[in-house]
C-alpha cells in the first residue's frame, strides 16, 4: 500500500465508527468552553485511524486533535483531524468527516477528506491532481464576488475573533455575493471550494488538523490557500485560512482586511 492507499483506509477506518455512533445515544463532553464538544466516536475515530497508520510507518510522527503522540526525529508527520464537525455529528446534523494528511518536512504529500454519511471520498496527492470518489475536480470559474457562493467558520471563540467574523459577514454580504453558508466542517468546507461547489472560504482561526488535507486537495484542483496576508499558512500552528478558486482571492483579501 502506498501513502495514499493508507490515509484512505484509515480515513474508511474512522468513517465507521462514525457511523456506528451517528444517531445513537453516546457520551458528549466539553472540552474548552461549553459548545466545543467531543464524543467517543472523535476518541474512537483517531484510535482507529492512528493505529492503522502505525502498523504500516511504525516511526512516523502524528498532531491529532484528540491527543499527544510523543515526537521522534522522523520527518514524516500525519496531521488528523478524527470528526471535524462535532457539533453537527452530536446534533444528528449530517455534515462531518474525517480529514487525514500526510506531510514531509514541510511539504504536504497526501489529503484525504471523508464523509462517510454522504459516501464522499476527497483525495489528492502532490503533483497528482484532486479526487472525488474517483473523478477528477477542479476549483470553479466564477471570477467575481457578486456570482460567488462563499463559506466561513466560527472558531471556538466568542471574544474579539467572533466579532471581526461576523463583521466581516457584513461586509461581504453588502458586496451582493451569491450567498454564505456556515457548514460546520472546515475540512469538507475545503472540500466543497475544491471540487467547485463553493468559490471560496475563509475562517479566522483553524488548526493544522482542520486544514492540512483540505488544503492539498484545494491546490490539485487549480485552487489557493493563504493566509489573511495572501502569504502561505504554516502547516504546525493554528492559522487564518483564506481559500478560494483563485480568480476572487484578491478581492476576497481586500473585504477581509477592509475591517483593519
Ligand atoms: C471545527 C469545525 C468548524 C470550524 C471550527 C473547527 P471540530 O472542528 O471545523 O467548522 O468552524 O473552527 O474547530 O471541532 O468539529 O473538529
Ligand atoms: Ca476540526
Ligand atoms: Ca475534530
Amino acid at each position: 500500500m502506498n501513502y495514499l492507499n493508507v490515509a484512505i483506509a484509515a480515513a474508511q477506518r474512522a468513517g465507521a465508527v462514525h457511523k456506528k455512533y451517528f444517531r445513537k445515544i453516546f457520551a458528549v463532553k466539553t472540552k474548552s468552553t461549553s459548545f466545543d464538544l467531543v464524543t467517543i466516536a472523535d476518541k474512537e475515530a483517531e484510535k482507529e485511524a492512528v493505529s492503522l497508520i502505525k502498523k504500516h510507518y511504525p516511526s512516523h510522527n502524528f498532531i491529532c486533535e484528540e491527543n499527544l503522540y510523543p515526537r521522534n526525529a522522523c520527518e514524516y508527520t500525519w496531521i488528523i483531524d478524527p470528526l471535524d464537525g462535532t457539533n453537527n455529528f452530536v446534533c444528528g446534523i449530517a455534515i462531518f468527516c474525517v480529514s487525514i494528511a500526510l506531510m514531509y518536512k514541510n511539504k504536504l504529500l497526501v489529503g484525504v477528506v471523508y464523509d462517510v454519511i454522504n459516501q464522499e471520498l476527497f483525495y489528492a496527492e502532490s503533483g497528482k491532481g484532486a479526487f472525488l470518489n474517483g473523478k477528477r475536480i477542479y476549483v470553479n470559474k466564477v471570477d467575481d464576488l457578486k456570482h460567488a457562493m462563499l463559506i466561513t467558520g466560527f472558531y471556538y471563540n466568542r471574544d474579539k475573533e467572533m466579532v471581526k467574523t461576523l463583521n466581516t459577514i457584513k461586509r461581504f454580504m453588502f458586496k451582493h455575493i451569491l450567498g454564505l453558508r456556515r457548514l460546520g466542517s472546515a475540512a469538507l468546507d475545503l472540500c466543497f471550494v475544491a471540487c467547485g461547489r463553493a468559490a471560496g472560504f475563509w475562517e479566522f482561526e483553524l488548526s493544522p488538523w482542520d486544514f492540512a488535507a483540505g488544503k492539498l486537495i484545494i491546490e490539485e484542483s487549480g485552487g489557493i490557500v493563504t493566509d489573511n496576508r495572501g502569504a502561505k499558512p504554516p502547516l504546525t500552528s493554528k492559522h487564518f485560512i483564506v481559500a478560494s478558486n483563485g480568480k476572487i482571492h484578491e478581492r476576497m483579501l481586500r473585504v477581509i482586511n477592509e475591517g483593519k
